[in-house]
C-alpha cells in the first residue's frame, strides 16, 4: 500500500472531504483485513513523487500493489510510467470522489497504468481496493 503526498494529515486535513479518520486507522484496518486473508502487507506513506517512484521500481514483481497517489494523480507522468513499467498489478484509490470536485482533478493521469480505480467511497475505498485487488488476482481475471 503506498499513500501519496498530504495523506500524512488525515484526520485534520480538510476532514469535510476526507474525514476524521487518521492514516494510522485506515492502515489499522487494511491490515486487519490482510491479516483476515492471510495476506502480507506493507504500508508506506511519502510526500515525494521520486521516493514513490523508487518503491514502485524496487516491488517490480509483486502480487500487488494498491495506490493512492494523492495530487501526483492529476499531473505525473513520471509516477504513471513507473507503474505501467512494473509487473506488478497496481489498483489506485482515492477517499474523495475524483470526478465531483475541481474540473482539474476529474483527470487521473496514473489510473491509466491501473487495473482499476476506486474513488468516493472515504476511507472504505481502500479496503475495497484490497478485495478488488485480492479478487482480480486470485481469479485470474488478468
Ligand atoms: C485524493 C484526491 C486528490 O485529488 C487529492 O490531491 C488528495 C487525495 C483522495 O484520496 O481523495 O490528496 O487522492
Amino acid at each position: 500500500m503506498i499513500h501519496g503526498p498530504n495523506l500524512n494529515m488525515l484526520g485534520t486535513r480538510e476532514p469535510e472531504i476526507y474525514g476524521n479518520m487518521t492514516l494510522d486507522e485506515i492502515n489499522k484496518k487494511l491490515l486487519n483485513e490482510a491479516v483476515k486473508n492471510s495476506v502480507e502487507m506493507e504500508i508506506i506513506q511519502s510526500n515525494s513523487e521520486g521516493e514513490i517512484i523508487d518503491i514502485l521500481q524496487k516491488n517490480n514483481d509483486i502480487t500487488g500493489i494498491i495506490i493512492n497517489p494523492a495530487a501526483y494523480t492529476h499531473y505525473s507522468y513520471a509516477i504513471c510510467d513507473a507503474i505501467r513499467g512494473i509487473k506488478t498489478p497496481v489498483v489506485e484509490v482515492h477517499i474523495s470522489n475524483i470526478h465531483a470536485r475541481e474540473a482539474y482533478r476529474s483527470n487521473s493521469v496514473t489510473s491509466s497504468a491501473c487495473i482499476g480505480l476506486i474513488s468516493g467511497f472515504g476511507y472504505l475505498s481502500y479496503l475495497l481496493a484490497f478485495y478488488a485487488l485480492l479478487d482480480t488476482i486470485s481469479s485470474d481475471k488478468m
